[in-house]
């Protein structure tokens, strides 16, 4: 007899404007980010073993219940007592520690697997709750494709579909500490905030080229001072032509965007050998997700 299984797709994020607003007591910040899933995605198949278990293909990541793909099995089966121990399979596409979300994704995707496999019927928004538990990020992958997020990112409304942009994603061949690039933000000395309703307005009236006008990112300035490659991969991006060009998330990712599929081939190919990791993707719309999990 075969096992059931469930195969899920988690994707990547990146963020098309990332404002901080304040430090809050608890120490994190109050955000107000708009997100936008993309189709750069990690493979993740779950099934019953005889304990829990992480296999994957990428060998710099904990494979122990320390993984966030394990924490969300530990939360689930915590829940839910009659769960069985779990394998999880993880083919990592995304790269880690990147601004792009991946182990975020990861969790996220193993949530919504286990409950399409033993029919737990939680809704998004029950989902969303138990997610945030586990990080500020894991609330929006669980849903998506564009959306607002506020609070310290955990508060999700969706948002219009994004008309289609491509992307050219350059990740440096080291990774950025998120609580380390929160922790450098000295926000009284930024004097200029991207406008999150300039977003959100151009995504209302679907006007590509106004949503790449109003890209934007705060942490910029922190990740900047920290990693100064970051800024050089930006600069580099602008000086071949880039107009819309920013880091996601806390970085060190940096991307171009385009309303042309053919403007970001020509970019990609321009980049490709120059850094070891570098990515074409584009957005992702609601058709899109409704294949995300597939019970086999
Ligand atoms: O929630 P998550 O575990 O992803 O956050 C990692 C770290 O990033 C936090 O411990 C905090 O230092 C920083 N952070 C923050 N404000 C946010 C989100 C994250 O300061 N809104």
């Amino acid at each position: 007899m075969s096992v059931v299984t469930a195969e899920v797709k988690g994707f990547a994020k990146i963020n098309l404007v990332l404002d901080v607003l304040r430090k809050r007591e608890d120490g994190y910040h109050e955000v107000e980010m708009v997100m936008q899933a993309v189709d750069l995605a990690d493979k993740i198949t779950i099934m019953p073993y005889q304990e829990n278990r992480l296999e994957t293909n990428y060998k710099y990541i904990p494979t122990d219940m320390n993984n966030l793909a394990m924490k969300a099995v530990a939360l689930m089966q915590k829940e839910f007592p009659h769960l069985p121990p779990l394998l999880v399979k993880l083919e990592k596409n995304i790269p880690v520690a990147a601004g792009l979300a991946g182990g975020s994704a990861d969790c996220a995707a193993v949530m919504l697997g286990i409950n399409q496999l033993f029919d737990l019927q939680l809704s998004l928004i029950e989902l969303e709750k138990l997610a945030a538990q586990l990080g500020s990020d894991i609330p929006f992958c669980l849903g998506g494709p564009t959306a607002l997020a506020t609070g310290r990112g955990e508060f999700i409304q969706k948002l219009p579909n994004c008309p289609k942009l491509y992307f050219v994603l350059i990740k440096p061949n080291f990774g950025a500490s998120t609580p380390k690039v929160y922790g450098n933000l000295r926000l009284s000395e930024i004097e200029q905030h991207p406008s999150v309703q300039a977003c959100v307005d151009a995504l209302k009236i679907a006007d590509g080229e106004q949503v790449l006008a109003a890209l934007g990112n705060v942490l910029e300035w922190s990740t900047f001072e920290l990693y100064p490659k970051v800024r050089e991969i930006k600069l580099e991006l602008q000086k071949a032509g880039c107009n819309a060009v920013l880091m996601s998330g806390s970085g060190p990712t940096v991307f171009a965007a385009f309303t042309d599929r053919k403007e970001a081939e020509d970019c990609y190919r321009k980049f490709k050998g120059k850094y070891q990791q570098v990515f074409l993707t584009e957005t992702l719309d609601e058709e899109d997700l409704k294949e995300r999990v597939k019970i086999i």
